[in-house]
């Protein structure tokens, strides 16, 4: 698998012949000021909720590349009233069934509206089962128990995890959240877009390591496999 990460929480992964780009936000991403976004062609957009840091293109990118896009119920009612028709709703629970593998909705201990106020559901995480590996989309989430219950269903290659603290997890509550999910390779997002949720990148690379773990950080636009 590859991921491309563009700064934020916003990256995509290619897996199993299909482009997936979550959390679509380059309009106000300091990261992605430089990034030709004309040259993601997702198939699917998987958004884990509806704050403007994860939305704020959404509905250009999904209306320009007509991606399938999947998220909560209520964000895929905002997606058609917005004029984005291909989308499927989901919510805790699946598995859903999709061309490249099964998704599972997953609890994000976190909030989810849009920036237009209106109600966007519950936040979600997204547990991933393919051919080519598992993996964890946490979406924005603090620390919690119900990430003991990821390894029930799928064996993580990898976690895609929050790590700037303040709205989610730091890089400690993070190590905790590897553990309960029992996955070492973990790729941190959500973090020093702005000073609120600034972290000393090199501290937290050396408590992973020091926790048996990896702590991958991707540059906006690097593509690494994973
Ligand atoms: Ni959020
Ligand atoms: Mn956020």
């Amino acid at each position: 698998m590859q991921l491309t990460y563009y700064g934020h929480a916003t990256l995509s992964i290619r897996v199993n012949g299909k482009t997936i780009l979550f959390d679509p936000f380059f309009t106000g991403n300091p990261f992605a000021k430089d990034l030709d976004i004309d040259k993601i062609k997702p198939d699917y957009i998987f958004i884990t909720h509806g704050h403007g840091d994860h939305t704020a293109d959404l509905v250009n990118v999904a209306k320009k590349t007509g991606a399938r896009c999947v998220g909560a119920a209520e964000v895929v009612s905002w997606l058609k009233k917005n004029g984005v028709e291909n989308a499927h709703p989901m919510n805790h629970g699946g598995p859903v069934l999709f061309d490249f593998g099964k998704v599972r909705g997953v609890n994000a201990v976190h909030s989810s509206s849009f920036a237009d106020g209106s109600y966007a559901g519950n936040p979600l995480g997204f547990v991933f089962t393919t051919p080519e590996g598992d993996f964890y989309i946490a979406g924005d989430t603090a620390l919690t128990m119900d990430m003991q219950l990821i390894p029930l269903w799928a064996q993580l290659k990898f976690a895609v995890m929050p790590i700037g603290g303040n709205y989610t997890m730091d890089p400690t509550d993070a190590i905790h959240a590897a553990d309960f999910v029992k996955c070492n390779k973990v790729v941190g997002v959500h973090y020093n877009t702005w000073p609120i949720i600034a972290i000393d990148t090199e501290k937290a690379q050396a408590d992973f390591a020091a926790a048996g773990k990896q702590l991958l950080l991707p540059e906006p636009g690097e593509t690494i496999v994973v």
